[in-house]
């Protein structure tokens, strides 16, 4: 693995922090994981909770806007790897719920500041119930980190720009390590697979890279549909939560209504919206279900739709009647959310910059939501 450099928080040759931020991916996703995986083996023994990750059997994962977008690729991954059940919630909702609590139960909270007051209401209910509560944030001595009985720090270094993106792959990175290592200790998963899995995440930083080869033709994309009024964001799987934070990127920096939606949904009703011209934005890195998503394509596609495809180079082949194809890095398709997300930064932050918009500072929003 390549040495990270440090992080400079300067502006420096970027146009916005937005962009700087996210070029830093590369760096902020290498520091996530230099103290964390060695040989491909995830380590968190320096928590000290190694008895809770034995004997959980059920975690709440809570967090707001990007931050829930994580943990719902988190909830996937820790169900697949350690096999238990794990309910992500938008913490603001999840005061609504009677929660059945109950023993050999933990909550995940997930932020970037530390400071969201809907995700710290999700703790204190948590924690008023007994709850051990494990906190990933990116501020020292935030108040959600202090409340917390763990708290796990990522690397991600200031992020200035109000939409968070190298904040949401460091989450997402922290959210894959802890997965391998609970998996690891509760030997519920072949261990030769989980390090096959932890080597290709401690390639990561490079895919990255990878991935910026694109931004040229994500830069004539955004001019070629910046007319664009809504788009559909769909994907299937860990896809679909990929695609939500891509429609929430879009949607606040270029003030485009975005909508995403599970690709197989799209057919019952949403689809109706679908005329001559409409954008939809497809992330394609499922090798498994790349085929069934295809027929919904060519769906859109006898309705007018113009879909734009992000997919693993690997599945260029499915995806060739598609109308643009930016292609990304072939990884194991679980680990594909942390580089699939780039280009829809990308994109959103293009599409942001040639409106005009204060692409750091978009309109009625603030870094920190501090209020319920
Ligand atoms: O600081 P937090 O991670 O708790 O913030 C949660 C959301 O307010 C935040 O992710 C928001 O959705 C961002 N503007 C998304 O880019």
């Amino acid at each position: 693995m390549t040495n990270p450099a440090p992080i400079n928080f300067q502006k420096g040759v970027y146009n916005h922090y937005m962009i700087k931020e996210i070029h830093e991916q590369p760096q902020t996703v290498r520091l996530e994981l230099r103290d964390r995986l060695a040989q491909g083996v995830a380590d968190f023994s320096d928590l000290a909770i190694d008895d809770i990750f034995t004997n959980v059997q059920k975690i709440y994962m809570v967090g707001c806007g990007t931050a829930y977008h994580a943990g719902l690729v988190g909830k996937a991954v820790i169900e697949k790897l350690v096999r238990i059940p794990v309910e992500c919630d938008i913490a603001s909702e999840f005061g609504y719920r009677d929660v059945p609590w109950g023993d050999k139960q933990m909550m995940i909270v997930i932020s970037q500041s530390g400071e969201t007051t809907d995700t710290l209401v999700a703790l204190r209910e948590a924690k008023a119930n007994n709850i051990p509560i494990l906190a990933i944030t990116n501020v020292k001595d935030s108040t959600i980190a202090k409340e917390a009985d763990k708290v796990i720090y990522t690397n991600a270094g200031l992020e200035i720009s109000i939409a968070s993106t190298k904040a949401y792959t460091s989450q997402l990175v922290v959210l894959y390590l802890l997965a391998l290592y609970m998996a690891r200790i509760r030997n519920s998963f072949n261990l030769e697979d989980l390090r096959t899995i932890g080597k290709e995440l401690s390639l990561m930083g490079d895919y990255l890279e990878i991935a910026f080869e694109q931004e040229e033709k994500i830069l004539r994309l955004a001019w070629q549909y910046q007319q664009m009024e809504n788009a559909f964001f769909l994907g299937r799987g860990l896809d679909c939560s990929v695609a939500m934070e891509g429609a929430l990127k879009l949607k606040e920096t270029s003030y485009i209504h975005a909508e995403a939606y599970a690709t197989g949904e799209l057919k019952h009703g949403p689809i109706a919206l679908v005329t001559e011209g409409s954008p939809v934005i497809t992330v394609l890195t499922q090798d498994n279900i790349v085929n069934r998503s295809m027929y919904n394509i060519k769906d859109i596609q006898d309705r007018g739709g113009k879909v734009v495809a992000v997919c693993k180079a690997n599945l260029e082949g499915h995806c060739r009647g598609v109308d643009d194809l930016i292609l990304i890095p072939n990884t194991n398709p679980i680990v594909a959310p942390i580089v699939a997300v780039t280009p829809l930064q990308m994109f959103a932050y293009y599409m942001a910059a040639l409106k005009g918009n204060d692409v750091d500072k978009p309109r009625n929003l603030t870094k920190s939501v501090i209020i319920e």
